[in-house]
């Protein structure tokens, strides 16, 4: 299966779909989610967006289906190409998919052995051999910190640098053996998995998307659109929870002259639904999902 879709019904139900709307799946991956859109449109219309050209395999013939293989930071342009704004609901599941997990020769997977690549848009040209063949021992410092959330990271940094001194680093296994001797022991998964996230968000420049994405939903949205997010760790959840709570990336309240908060957004979800025990159990991927929803006010 390429992909197993997380939330779905609590997605769909909080998206408050129009039979008749305009929709963005800025995610496709499986089409999970576009066939729960699709099921409840019916003259309405799905423009579905996916910069990994594997997605496409999945596109559905449908006259009421659009397939755009971009990233989803050009949203705004390609909806005005194909004269679907304004739209009355966006939905993005962010991360990767089980698909690009499975394919070791993808490098996302700690436990397989592949080339070091993580990209998504493999018409991108900067991969996780750059980073970790040509990144300074401060830049590889300050990804590790920051999208890893990694507090040994300058330890990591310099046995990096020196394994590189010796020999080109090119594979995940190389890079998984080299991380591990800095793992607190018994905690080798998780260092691991941090250590590939910050490469994996690097690689993609997955914040600065998320953010462009979020800035242009405002613009592309109706007034009472709205927009579900899901999201799979802390930095992504931050970014999304800051921007509905307040309208900008800094987490800044800006209040009115009576004190009410001055936000484009109304919360629909006031706290970040997250997967029951049963669709964890069926479906590891749903133990770190958040879904936050948002109404353009
Ligand atoms: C978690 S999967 C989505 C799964 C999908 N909801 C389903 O039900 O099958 C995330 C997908 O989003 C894509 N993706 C991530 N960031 C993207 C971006 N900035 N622009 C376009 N696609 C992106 C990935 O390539 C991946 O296929």
């Amino acid at each position: 299966m390429y992909h197993k879709p997380v939330l779905l019904n609590e997605c769909m139900e909080l998206l408050g779909i129009l039979p008749g709307g305009t929709y963005v799946d800025a995610t496709f991956g499986g089409g999970g989610h576009s066939r729960g859109l699709l099921k409840k449109l019916e003259t309405g219309r799905l423009i579905a967006f996916d910069q990994d050209e594997d997605a496409a395999q999945n596109a559905f013939e449908d006259p009421r289906f659009t397939f755009v293989n971009h990233n989803f930071r050009f949203m705004k342009n390609f909806l005005r190409l194909h004269k679907q704004v304004p739209v009355d609901g966006i939905m993005a599941d962010l991360g990767i998919s089980s698909h690009q997990i499975d394919i070791p020769a993808r490098g996302f997977s700690t436990r397989s052995e592949g080339a070091l690549d993580m990209r998504m848009d493999r018409r991108k040209p900067l991969t996780a051999h750059t980073i970790i063949n040509t990144y300074t021992e401060e830049k590889l410092i300050e990804t590790f910190r920051m999208y890893g959330e990694i507090i040994n990271a300058k330890k990591l940094a310099s046995k990096i640098s020196e394994a590189r001194r010796a020999k080109e680093i090119a594979s995940t296994t190389e890079l998984v053996a080299i991380a591990k001797t800095c793992a607190e022991r018994g905690k080798e998964n998780k260092y691991l998995a941090q250590v590939f996230q910050a490469l994996r968000i690097e690689v993609n420049q997955e914040m600065e998307n998320l953010e462009e994405f979020l800035s242009q939903c405002l613009n592309v949205l109706k007034s009472r659109g709205r927009l579900a997010v899901i999201s799979y760790h802390s930095l992504e959840d931050k970014m999304v929870k800051n921007y509905f709570r307040t309208g900008n990336f800094e987490g800044e309240l800006k209040k009115d002259f009576y004190g009410n908060v001055l936000s484009p957004w109304k919360m629909i979800t006031r706290k970040a639904v997250v997967a029951g025990e049963k669709e964890i159990e069926e479906n590891s991927r749903a133990r770190s999902a958040r879904l936050r929803v948002a109404e353009k006010i």
